[in-house]
């Protein structure tokens, strides 16, 4: 067996070792190595220094600012009202159900809330890119036809109805806890007719259509706003939902005062909450050209080419939907450029070819793999096609991975720095949840790291960053339960007090 040992073409200055040594089990193609600060050099924009992330803190808080007031419209950031404004206070308990619809699966769960305790029997059902891009009608049939499929097979169907929690991860205009329209789509959906529409209805339409079930929507939810929920049933100072899956977006608990659009607004019982939640959808965040100093020529071929142009910009910088192709043309780029594989292009040319999961795995092979041998990110570049692979190639690639993700959580830590700032509360809990903050090898904690640089004051006690546990589902139910508690004690509260004037 022959070995490759070279030099590495990376630095400590992105957490990367110097030392590296590289072997692999092929010899080594004849092909020159370009210097390392040719790539790092062409690189550069990609790091982002702690003052353009201060800038875009700034920047990210004058937006939400815009989408916050009542004047503003056609604003990047819609920062929108959710309706619900309480977290659970650990008593929520009874049978529901929860759909959960945001990306290439739909789940259908049914959850027992019992004290501190969540019994949830689910099943998932692939959502195709046919039903994905067809027509809305079609879309909520599907999404009905799951449903009598999974009440069917857990004797729901004939029992009483469940209130019913539906997250709808997509930006939705609600003007109550049960009505949302939605705004735009994003993620790669694209079914006609849903924009614009009341997606409860679409939902309830979907199941007259088929006649045999029936629902009691008691909420409808973005993902955030059940990660949110579900974190702050274990930790009472949750007061952020951040999403970093397919998607990215964030809610946070928003006092009313700040809150112009909402002036004078009342709930059905007459009463002005102080707090409510927002939905920021901050992927949209630079739509309106306010990131394009930091923005690259890559996050513009990334853009270009994607389903909604123009559309959701610091989401298409962060999110796993975007994160692999963003790396895959930067790799194009320098390919062209001579600067890796030898010159050769064509099989990093694909669209699509390098999901975000490659980036985790090359990521984790600089983590774990002490003798730098390279030999994950070899084996993905010998998978998609890549014919003149050297060692200095593997370090390179995995450079640009880690630049790529490296910018993705600081982007991320911008965004949550500023809403910990702005919330201003002693102690603040932070719920997380999405693929890439579960699965990335390093992202996680480069994003802790960067939040602590970012925030002013005291880091042990501002902040903590919570993994919560499947918001969309146990989320879902969490909220429908406080929707009931609060309708049963707000009427309770009511009769007493037209008996005590009788
Ligand atoms: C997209 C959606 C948003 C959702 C996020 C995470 O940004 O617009 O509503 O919360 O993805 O799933």
């Amino acid at each position: 067996m022959s070995s490759i040992v070279c030099h590495p073409l990376i630095d400590t200055q992105n957490g990367i070792a110097t030392d590296a040594r590289i072997k692999k089990q092929r010899p080594p193609p004849l092909v020159v190595s370009r210097p390392r600060d040719l790539i790092q050099e062409s690189c550069e924009r990609l790091v982002l220094s702690d003052q353009q992330l201060r800038r875009i803190m700034t920047l990210m808080e004058k937006s939400m600012e815009q989408g916050l007031s009542a004047s503003k419209k056609n604003v990047a950031v819609k920062m929108l009202p959710t309706y619900v404004d309480a977290v659970p206070n650990g008593t929520e308990k009874g049978d529901f159900l929860a759909l959960d619809l945001g990306g290439t699966n739909f789940r259908v769960l049914h959850i027992k809330l019992e004290g501190k305790e969540t019994k949830m029997t689910g099943k998932i059902f692939r959502v195709p890119e046919s039903i994905m891009r067809g027509t809305g009608e079609a879309l909520f049939d599907h999404i009905a036809d799951c449903m009598a499929k999974f009440m069917e097979e857990n004797n729901l169907k004939d029992a009483p109805k469940l209130p019913l929690g539906f997250t709808f991860s997509f930006p939705c205009e609600q003007d109550g806890l049960t009505k949302g329209k939605l705004v735009t789509w994003t993620k790669g959906f694209k079914a006609s007719g849903v924009e614009g529409a009341d997606v409860v209805t679409m939902l309830r339409d979907a199941c007259h259509r088929r006649k045999d079930i029936d629902i009691d929507v008691v909420a409808l939810l973005n993902d955030t706003v059940g990660t949110l929920m579900a974190c702050a049933f274990q930790e009472n100072t949750c007061q952020i939902g951040v999403i970093v899956g397919t998607g990215t977006n964030a809610c946070y608990m928003e006092r009313l005062d700040r809150i112009p659009k909402l002036a004078g607004y009342v709930d059905e019982h007459g009463v002005t909450p102080e707090e409510m939640i927002i939905n920021t959808e901050w992927g949209a965040f630079g739509d309106d050209g306010t990131m394009d100093f930091l923005r690259t020529k890559w996050d513009d071929a990334v853009d270009r080419e994607s389903i909604n142009p123009g559309q959701h910009l610091y989401e298409k910088m962060i999110s796993g939907m975007y994160m692999g192709e963003c790396a895959r043309v930067v790799l194009e780029d320098l390919a062209k450029q001579g600067l890796l594989f030898g010159g050769h292009s064509d099989a990093i040319s694909i669209p699509h070819c390098f999901p975000t999961k490659f980036v985790s795995e090359i990521d984790s092979d600089l983590l774990e793999d002490d003798d730098r041998t390279f030999q994950k990110t070899y084996q993905i570049l010998e998978d998609i096609g890549v014919e003149m692979i050297t060692a200095n190639d593997c370090a390179n690639v995995a450079y640009v991975c880690s630049l790529i993700s490296t910018r993705a959580a600081h982007l991320t830590a911008a965004g949550i720095a500023m809403l910990l700032n702005r919330i201003n509360k002693k102690q603040v809990t932070v719920g997380v949840d999405g693929s890439v903050y579960r699965f990335h090898p390093t992202y996680p904690t480069l994003l802790d790291a960067k939040i602590a640089e970012l925030i002013v004051g005291d880091i042990e006690v501002r902040y903590k960053l919570m993994l919560s546990e499947d918001g969309s589902g146990r989320g879902a139910a969490l909220v429908a339960a406080v929707a009931t508690r609060l309708k049963e004690e707000k009427l309770a509260a009511l009769s007493s007090s037209s008996s005590s004037s009788n």
